[in-house]
């Protein structure tokens, strides 16, 4: 909260990217089209100016999801297990409903969700940081999902010698890196599959969680069926988790969260998708703009917040031994804004909370062998705002190497061969996405063969997953319990009993 209060003491505009401290690359332009260079006598600019501002006045007065959020908070066991037995009362209609009325209403939320685009932004800006360019993409997720789940509601149901039945009583626990998409996908997915669903927004985004499920309450999902549950105190989440009446917590967070929900129930059938460490291979087929481009994205998008972010770039060969790439990383990564919400032009966004802890170690300390491309530096008072920081010389076993920050910070390790990249990226415990860069196509289905992670791009970054074109789930530690992938045709049966086993699929 007092993170929250320094930044909202923040003044109107943020500083302007700081230079680099590495003095063997040129520095950086000066970036254009931020509120803070443009010159007042500029009309583009000056309409620019009062659009920002007006964003800007937009989240900072925002109430939105306020009330949803408050009377969405359980003080006792009592009152979460008469809400967990209206809930499973209510399920029965919503079950009778059949798969085709759902799918009307699901896709009445997509409708509704496009609708609310601004509101979503407005609130997720407000609340998480999320910049609009970031937040945009995340709102068509979202109503891609609705329409998606709507449609594979239908898909399952008519699997011929099969008759799917919802599971019942789904828990929905969300991050807060994604507030919008990440609980809407889940959720819709229960629905969709004919349960009822009680989803638990994550602290730090409560009132963006709040909008969303308003949005599917205004579509025509009952209140009852749908509940919005904000936790009074922490020891209501392991009775929420245990509760026996709860068949399925679908759970997207850390591995060390899974892990406790597992320990407080061993039997619970859990759809978890858990942390990610992720690399980029780019070989010397590579584009190198392209790739320089997208690790850029996938890296410092939303400031590395994201369990799909690049935190990784490994370079094959002559990529590794010459500077050309580094250079254009670099560049690239100069090129992205940093700033607030509700600079529109603003590409890497503020943190949640004060970099701490092993964030803060990794933005600050250099391991043995290791040596900054571009020097990380903290731009406000607050801890929000963080020029991003690249580290080369990453040892192999090294903690750049193997662990997930969840931040602006990335490593460059190099590798003689594409096989040796291959196991420096098999080496990560987490296998959530991985990507490469290489326009020979021997190359790209030896990596493909050989990496163990649950989304591989190709050509393109690691963030960002489409939905039904790229199903969206991990491998190894990224993955806990039935591991089918969001987004994809098998999400739904993960969600559903089946009195008899589907005979094709
Ligand atoms: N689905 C999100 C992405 O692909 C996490 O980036």
């Amino acid at each position: 909260d007092r993170f929250l209060a320094a930044i909202a003491a923040m003044p109107a505009t943020t500083p302007p990217p700081a230079r680099t401290q590495d003095r063997t690359l040129p520095p950086a332009p000066a970036p254009r089209g931020t509120f803070d260079n443009a010159p007042d006598t500029d009309p583009s600019l000056a309409a620019n100016r009062a659009w920002g501002d007006g964003i800007r006045a937009r989240m900072a007065g925002s109430r939105l999801g306020i009330e949803t959020a408050e009377a969405g908070v359980v003080r006792d066991a009592a009152q979460l297990d008469a809400l967990v037995a209206e809930t499973v009362e209510a399920g029965a209609t919503w079950r009778a409903l059949g798969a085709e009325a759902r799918a009307e209403i699901l896709h009445r939320a997509g409708d509704v969700l496009e609708r609310r685009r601004a509101d979503l932004l407005e609130v997720m800006g407000a609340e998480c940081g999320k910049v609009l360019e970031q937040g945009d993409p995340e709102v068509s997720e979202a109503i891609d999902f609705a329409h998606w789940y709507a449609e594979q509601g239908i898909a399952i149901a008519r699997i011929p010698g099969a008759t799917p039945a919802p599971v019942g009583l789904t828990v929905v626990t969300p991050p807060w890196n994604f507030p919008v998409a990440i609980p809407a996908g889940s959720t819709l997915a229960a629905l969709a599959a004919g349960s009822p669903v009680v989803v638990k927004p994550a602290r730090q985004a409560r009132r963006s969680g709040a909008v969303m499920v308003e949005a599917l309450w205004e579509a025509g999902v009952p209140r009852d069926v749908l509940r919005y549950v904000q936790l009074g105190e922490q020891s209501l989440g392991s009775h929420l988790v245990g509760h026996a009446a709860v068949e399925r917590v679908i759970l997207t967070g850390g591995y060390e969260t899974a892990e406790r929900f597992r320990a407080i129930r061993p039997d619970l059938p859990l759809l978890a998708e858990t942390s990610g460490k992720n690399a980029i291979v780019v070989t010397p087929s590579a584009d190198l703009d392209l790739a320089a481009r997208d690790v850029a994205a996938s890296a410092f998008g939303h400031a590395g917040q994201k369990c799909s972010a690049a935190s990784l770039v490994i370079l094959v060969g002559s990529v590794a031994t010459s500077k050309r790439f580094r250079r254009q990383l670099v560049d690239a990564v100069r090129s992205m804004p940093i700033g607030m919400p509700w600079e529109a032009t603003s590409k890497v966004g503020p943190l949640i909370g004060p970099a701490e802890g092993k964030l803060l170690g990794a933005l600050t300390t250099l391991e043995p062998g290791e040596r900054w491309v571009l020097e990380p530096e903290r731009l406000d008072d607050a801890g929000a705002l963080w020029r991003p920081g690249i580290r080369e010389g990453v040892q192999p076993g090294s903690p750049l190497h193997l662990t997930e920050y969840f931040g602006p910070v990335l490593g460059i390790m190099t590798a003689a061969t594409l096989d040796e990249a291959i196991a420096l990226v098999d080496a990560i415990e987490y296998g959530l996405t991985s990507g490469i860069h290489a326009l020979d196509e021997d190359e790209v289905q030896r990596w493909l063969a050989g990496v163990q992670a649950g989304n591989l791009y190709v050509n393109r970054g690691t963030t960002g997953a489409i939905v039904r074109r790229q199903p969206f789930g991990g491998w190894k530690r990224a993955a806990v319990g039935a591991g089918t992938k969001a987004g994809g045709p098998s999400y739904l049966v993960g969600l559903t009993d089946w009195e008899d086993a589907p005979t094709s699929t």
